[in-house]
């Protein structure tokens, strides 16, 4: 469908009640994993929509388009409020952040597969295995505070082992820097796919900053900490994708786009009936927006919607299981480096002076606490907790070797040899 021709909910008619606002959440228990996952992602849209809305207002001296800007972000407000308040009390902060590092898994993968710009394609796979090491690290704790194995929340759709190791993924933030798009060059696929991810991305910053402290495990805080910064730094880096000659309307316009887009592709996949109404009505609010931004960049730039967004719908956050393609990137991809000049390289090809390896011995000097999450696991049941198959999980040492700069490192890494120990104790027995 062309939704620019679509009517959608007027915007005077997308004010709730609070009883509507607040719905009842999903059960823990019950829920599909990708259920939780479209929860998430939508939540980290619309705080995008929201605090994008505020920065646009803050600059905007036309009082007409302010009263039209205010009254819209009030509703994504609500939307905001009314899709993060599905989660329930019951479901724990690291439950949670295991759903957030599945979103950034298998989104990133499947926006990859789908992604036409073969330099963003290779940012994306880039940040994929980053998040990919997080839900390991994370994983440790899930077990040791909470008992929680993985694949409760996860239902085994996403495999938990070492990826690029995470004390690796912190760069000096003006390497994390990329080129960006040119905005008349680029497909409106491209445009909403980087915005997705970033909405994705900041979201997943948000709440570990907002629940690290939650826990009273020192360890499990710095683990918080030390991914909270890598997540700050993948802000940066997609947000960097992003043509920056873009006018605010333009912006504007994208960013509805993209809601509209992401709510068509939930309501399209989601098995929950009852969420499934949410994304369709939420959808269709969204179509009431992007009339109005449409309407505002024809009448403020004198240019028509579709030289922008084009006509046809973008699927940005079909969730399925990605295990093959994210093992591919894996075995192949894990030893890839930032450059300076906003390019890729192997570890091995990289300076002596790359401005990243001293970020890397000011931040771990003390320890790093993704290596930590190690030792205490090993301390605790003898070997890591992992999730994939046995062929898979037994080049973890091999990708160790690979992924693990020699420059560097945390005093307290976690040695291939020990890695190599872990072959000898069954990764599911642990958990009987
Ligand atoms: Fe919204
Ligand atoms: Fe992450
Ligand atoms: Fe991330
Ligand atoms: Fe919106």
């Amino acid at each position: 469908m062309n939704v620019l021709k679509e009517k959608g909910i007027p915007l005077e008619k997308q004010v709730r009640t609070w009883h509507d606002i607040v719905r009842r959440p999903y059960n823990r228990m019950e829920v599909d994993n990708y259920t939780r996952t479209r929860q998430i992602l939508m939540n980290g849209i619309e705080t995008e929509a929201w605090g994008f809305k505020h920065c646009f207002v803050r600059k905007c001296t036309d009082s007409d388009l302010n009263k039209l800007l205010v009254k819209v972000r009030r509703i994504e407000d609500m939307q905001q409020t009314t899709v993060n308040w599905l989660s329930p009390v019951n479901q724990t902060v690291l439950d949670t952040t295991l759903g957030y590092e599945q979103v950034a898994v298998d989104l990133t993968a499947w926006l990859a597969q789908n992604e036409p710009d073969e330099y963003v394609k290779e940012t994306f796979n880039f940040g994929l295995l980053e998040d990919f090491d997080h839900l390991y690290r994370y994983s440790q704790f899930a077990y040791m505070i909470e008992e929680t194995d993985p694949n409760e929340i996860l239902h085994e759709m996403t495999d938990v082992l070492i990826g690029r190791p995470t004390q690796n993924h912190h760069n000096c933030n003006a390497v994390r820097i990329r080129k960006p798009y040119k905005k008349d060059e680029v497909s409106p696929v491209t445009k909403v796919n980087i915005l997705t991810l970033i909405s994705g991305e900041q979201q997943t910053h948000n709440y570990y900053a907002e629940h690290g402290f939650m826990y009273g495990n020192t360890d499990l805080k710095r683990l918080y900490a030390e991914i909270c910064d890598v997540e700050e730094e993948h802000v940066t880096m997609y947000e960097t994708l992003v043509d920056p000659t873009e006018t605010m309307l333009e912006k504007w316009l994208v960013h509805e786009f993209t809601e509209v887009c992401n709510y068509y592709n939930c309501y399209k996949d989601e098995a929950d009936d009852r969420l499934k109404l949410i994304w369709e009505e939420f959808m269709q609010m969204e179509i009431g927006h992007l009339q109005l931004a449409a309407e505002a960049i024809n009448k403020y730039e004198k240019r028509d919607a579709e030289e922008i967004i084009g006509t046809e719908l973008v699927l940005p956050c079909h969730f399925e299981s990605q295990k093959e393609y994210v093992t591919n990137i894996l075995e192949n991809e894990v030893d890839k480096r930032l450059t300076e000049k906003e390019g890729y390289c192997r570890i091995d090809e990289l300076d002596e002076d790359w401005p990243s390896y001293k970020v890397q011995e000011q931040t771990g000097k003390d320890g790093a606490p993704s290596e930590k999450a190690i030792q205490l696991s090993i301390k605790a049941i003898g070997r890591d907790i992992a999730c994939a198959d046995e062929k898979l999980l037994k080049k973890q040492p091999e990708l160790l070797e690979k992924g693990l700069e020699e420059n560097a490192q945390a005093p307290d890494t976690v040695s291939v040899e020990k890695y190599k120990k872990f072959e000898k104790i069954p990764p599911l027995d642990f958990l009987n």
